[in-house]
């Protein structure tokens, strides 16, 4: 049985395809079409699932998306509810966007993309609440049997938090936080208040955060309230998004969202900044104390799951599940023991959530499927690679080679890219689309900057560990495979590994195991024979743009940049 899962028509378009409750491919439409967070319609994506698994669209058994799928109502009205109309026409949009599924759109469009009459598809087609999606997403692909569930993000179909008992197939919702009240709703405010005015840039200000001092931590204490039983509420004095509407556009690229915060931030703590102004301490405290407030809001929500559950075991999902700093507090401030966190925890992932929501969640089938990693995308044969390499001078090496000689390269301070197996799903590079260089070297964050990554200064680079080295630099040990943990590294450690430590003594770690991916640990191990480091700095195969797909994208970055060396497969290419 065939399950094509979709999010379409919102930022981070994408695609995910099971087989018998088992994961054939994922992946985002932006790594297609190259435009970074990519909305719309995920042909592409859709294309690659189905190619990855060999048949045609005819031979889909179900389709679901992660949301109503009438692009012309999502395009305009994302948070166009009138205070004064309240009730009534939130009502209303929330069936036209929720329960009246425009479940045939999906199917045409569906048809559209692959040339067929639309009778050819045989599909079920369903509709999939957006926030549940993200509970099964985070549920389903986890190891644990029973475990409590959050989804926490802006908005997804008028929810933005869900709470959740996941148990075998199925997954009881025990609390929710309706519009307009969102955690990931004043994080994207005070973001776009902080000057940084693009999708995603709320990760920005978390980098900023541990520059600064929680000095507004009471006013943000009044922005967003917790109340009893997991609640919370913002005072909505100071947004726009309930009362005048927000918008969020897009043409053919990345999604774009309209001025969130009201004139009362300014009030409270002056004008807004300017893109691209210089950063004053003003900034960094507010990014500091929006940081703070952000974790105790979380951590209220989580206790109160906890304490509903009695379960120690937590899967998370959403957009705020990107605060890699909160999640790495999680296990020091909640009774919580265990943690997965899906590696497309936002909205990407969705695609993923609505398959298994069809599959276990609808259907009622076993679950099939642990999600160790994130490897879901387009590989590459070498052969594919010696193509794509023709017009330069390459070297081949055996699989020991390569690794040994990656390692001497990266030991010896060069930039090296690092393009093997399955492309990532979900932001971050694992170790498959990456660029590592040596992480005892302070200055490799300036180098990176300099020659290919052109980032704020402020913002820091992550580790890659050995697993089973972590306690020796790090404070805490849960694995962190999807880097989506920030911990704190031992005091005593931090001057052998300046370059992934951040400003505050922590770093956002990948774990790396040889069953999750071989060829990495392989390379880390290698370094650590040579340095006695079990640790690289890892940074996403990219200039400014979405992550590297295909080989020809590798070596135009790698052409573009001032990478000193480029391992393809068993390939290597070096700079002249
Ligand atoms: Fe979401």
């Amino acid at each position: 049985m065939y399950v094509l899962g979709i999010n379409a028509y919102h930022g981070d378009a994408a695609a995910a395809l099971i087989r018998d409750g088992k994961l054939i491919a994922a992946a985002e439409e932006e790594r297609f079409n190259r435009f970074k967070h990519s909305a719309g319609f995920p042909a592409h994506a859709i294309k690659y699932c189905l190619e990855a698994a060999g048949i045609g669209p005819e031979e889909l058994d179900h389709v679901g998306i992660s949301r109503d799928p009438s692009a012309h109502l999502h395009k305009k009205i994302l948070f166009a509810a009138t205070r004064v109309a309240s009730e009534g026409i939130f009502n209303q949009i929330k069936d036209r966007l929720g329960n009246a599924a425009k479940v045939r759109d999906l199917k045409d469009e569906l048809a559209r993309v692959f040339g067929v009459s639309k009778k050819l598809l045989r599909a079920r087609f369903h509709n999939v609440e957006h926030h549940r999606a993200h509970l099964a997403s985070c549920f389903y692909v986890s190891p644990f049997e029973r475990a409590a569930l959050l989804s926490i993000d802006g908005f997804g179909d008028f929810i933005s938090t869900m709470w959740a008992l996941g148990e075998g197939n199925a997954i009881e919702v025990l609390g929710q936080v309706e519009y307009p009240h969102s955690t990931g709703i004043v994080y994207t405010a005070t973001t776009q208040f902080l000057g940084f005015p693009h999708y995603g840039d709320e990760g920005k200000v978390m980098g900023l955060a541990p520059y600064g001092q929680p000095r507004f931590i009471n006013e943000f204490r009044d922005i967003i309230r917790t109340e009893e039983n997991g609640h919370f509420r913002l005072n909505l004095n100071y947004f726009r998004h309930h009362a005048e509407g927000v918008e969020m556009t897009w043409d053919e690229g990345s999604p774009a969202i309209g001025r969130i915060f009201s004139d009362e931030y300014a009030h409270l703590f002056g004008p807004p900044r300017t893109p691209g102004e210089q950063l004053s301490d003003r900034e960094r405290d507010i990014a500091a104390s929006l940081q703070l407030r952000l974790e105790e809001v979380g951590f209220h929500v989580l206790n109160h799951l906890h304490e509903k559950t009695g379960l120690t075991d937590l899967g998370l999902a959403g957009g705020v599940a990107y605060n890699s700093v909160m999640n790495g507090k999680i296990l020091l401030n909640t009774p919580f023991k265990r943690l997965f966190i899906q590696p497309a925890a936002g909205d990407s992932g969705t695609a993923l959530g609505v398959c298994y929501q069809i599959y276990n969640g609808l259907l009622k089938h076993e679950r099939a499927e642990v999600m160790t990693g994130a490897y879901t995308g387009p590989e590459f044969t070498n052969a594919e690679i010696e193509n794509a390499l023709l017009e330069n001078k390459f070297e081949r090496y055996s699989d020991e080679e390569l690794t040994k000689r990656a390692a001497q390269d990266i030991a010896a301070g060069l930039v090296v890219g690092w393009f093997q197996g399955r492309m990532e799903f979900g932001p971050r590079a694992l170790g498959n689309r990456s660029i590592v260089v040596d992480p005892r070297r302070a200055e490799m964050k300036d180098v990176l900057n300099d020659r290919i990554k052109k980032r704020e200064p402020f913002r820091p680079f992550a580790p890659s560990i050995l697993e089973e080295r972590v306690g020796d630099y790090f404070e805490q040990t849960h694995p962190a495979p999807t880097m989506l943990m920030v911990y704190q590294i031992r005091e005593e450690r931090r001057q052998e590994i300046p370059a992934v430590t951040h400003v505050d003594g922590s770093g956002r770690l990948q774990t790396v195991s040889r069953e999750v991916n071989d060829r990495y640990y392989q390379l880390i191990s290698d370094f650590d024979a040579l340095t006695g480091v079990p640790v690289v700095l890892n940074t996403s195969f990219n200039e400014n743009e979405p992550i590297v797909c295909t080989p020809r994208e590798a070596i135009e970055c790698f052409r573009k940049t001032r990478m000193d060396v480029l391992y393809l497969g068993n390939y290597a290419v070096r700079r002249e």
